[in-house]
């Protein structure tokens, strides 16, 4: 049993001061450009400082790579003074401050993209509304988008950034490629599940020689997943644990399950003796450390997660309780804010983007 106020140290030398995480939330308040605005600045400082670890919104790594308006960018150089305000906001009271890298892949549409078409493994639509298809990429521009997180990554670390996270989950390119759905290449990156691992092989290869190259100390490398898809075909809990197992042999410093509750059960028939999280523990088998996630909402959720799991991250719960961390690590769980008002959103720094997507996501904690 891991417990929420223990620091824990990562491979490569990164020491978090407690278990618990601030897990990836976009803010929808970068410019259109993806440059970090002031507002920003305060939505992080308001929120860090007591947690362990603050991973960011995530960042796109190339121009085609946009999902939405008001999205981090990190796909060019201009963009490192921003980014540094960003990681020096994070970083107080020894909050390490963890970049979430990706690109949105046919997870977008062309008005967000300025006219072109969004680009992905094959030309095969989400199952999704109005979702448009995708223009297949060729193998050059495959290349370009792994070289892209590279840089991405060196970008990071000349911000001042801890570690970044590779944002392999939610639907977005990386699992793309992974899934039998969006991935139906005949050439060597796609066909079997194997070949449908090669891109994601070559990029978490790719980004940890930079690390390694570099010569910064203790800077981590993370990978997110999401362990199954409802599309036919799709990701299933078993093609996860391939990957997982692929994954925890790596040069890697831990891996982040995504998911909407710890307590989730798997949709496959032969994977129900346990929740999914522990699925994932098992086949890691101590190669890796372990982020859970998933309707945290006070101490004794993160105490039951850090049963399996090596570290807790909240996404949520600080929303509406920036000062959640410190709460749950003083076993105050009665003092935790649980409910948002609308006076509360100048307060608690949450844009109009995000307010619309919590009153979808979670009504019940909406008055
Ligand atoms: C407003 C909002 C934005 C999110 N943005 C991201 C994101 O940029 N990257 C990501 O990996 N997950 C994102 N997520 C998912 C969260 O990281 C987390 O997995 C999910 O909210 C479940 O945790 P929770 O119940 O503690 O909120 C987002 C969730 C919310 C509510």
């Amino acid at each position: 049993m891991n417990n929420v106020d223990t620091g824990f140290t990562f491979k490569r030398g990164l020491h978090l001061k407690n278990r618990l995480v601030v897990a990836p939330m976009t803010t929808k308040m970068s410019f259109f450009d993806g440059v970090v605005t002031n507002d920003e600045i305060e939505y992080y400082g308001l929120r860090s400082g007591e947690v362990g670890a603050f991973i960011t919104a995530a960042a796109n790594v190339h121009e085609n790579g946009k999902g939405w308006d008001g999205e981090l960018g990190v796909y060019e150089d201009r963009f490192i003074p921003g980014l540094a305000k960003l990681a020096a906001a994070i970083k107080k009271n020894q909050t390490k401050a963890i970049l979430q890298i990706f690109h949105a892949g046919r997870m977008t549409d062309s008005n967000i993209l300025h006219g072109s078409q969004p680009v992905a493994p094959s030309a095969v639509a989400a199952e999704r509304p109005d979702a448009q298809t995708p223009r297949e990429l060729t193998e050059t521009e495959i290349l370009e988008i792994i070289e892209s997180f590279k840089q991405a990554t060196e970008r990071a670390i000349k911000a001042g950034f801890d570690g970044v996270e590779i944002h392999g989950a939610n639907t977005y390119l990386i699992q793309q490629f992974f899934s039998p759905h969006s991935n139906r290449r005949t050439d060597e990156w796609g066909g079997t599940l194997e070949k449908r691992f090669k891109f994601i092989n070559d990029l978490v290869d790719g980004v940890t020689e930079v690390v390694d190259r570099s010569d910064v100390k203790d800077f981590i490398v993370g990978y997110r997943f999401s362990p199954e898809e409802y599309e036919e075909p799709g990701i299933r809990l078993q093609d996860t644990l391939f990957l997982v197992d692929q994954l925890a042999n790596k040069p890697l410093d831990y891996v982040h399950l995504s998911i909407g509750n710890y307590r989730n059960h798997s949709v496959s028939e032969a994977y129900q003796e346990k929740p999914i999280i522990a699925y994932i523990k098992e086949t890691i088998n101590d190669r890796l450390p372990l982020i859970g996630v998933g309707d945290i909402r006070n101490g004794a959720d993160a105490k039951e997660v850090l049963a399996t799991a090596d570290l807790a991250a909240v996404g949520r719960a600080i929303l509406i309780d920036p000062h959640w961390a410190q709460k749950v690590l003083d076993d105050q769980d009665h003092l935790i804010r649980t409910e948002l008002s609308h006076y509360d959103r100048d307060e608690l720094r949450i844009s109009n983007g995000v307010w619309g997507f919590l009153e979808d996501m979670m009504p019940e904690r909406l008055q």
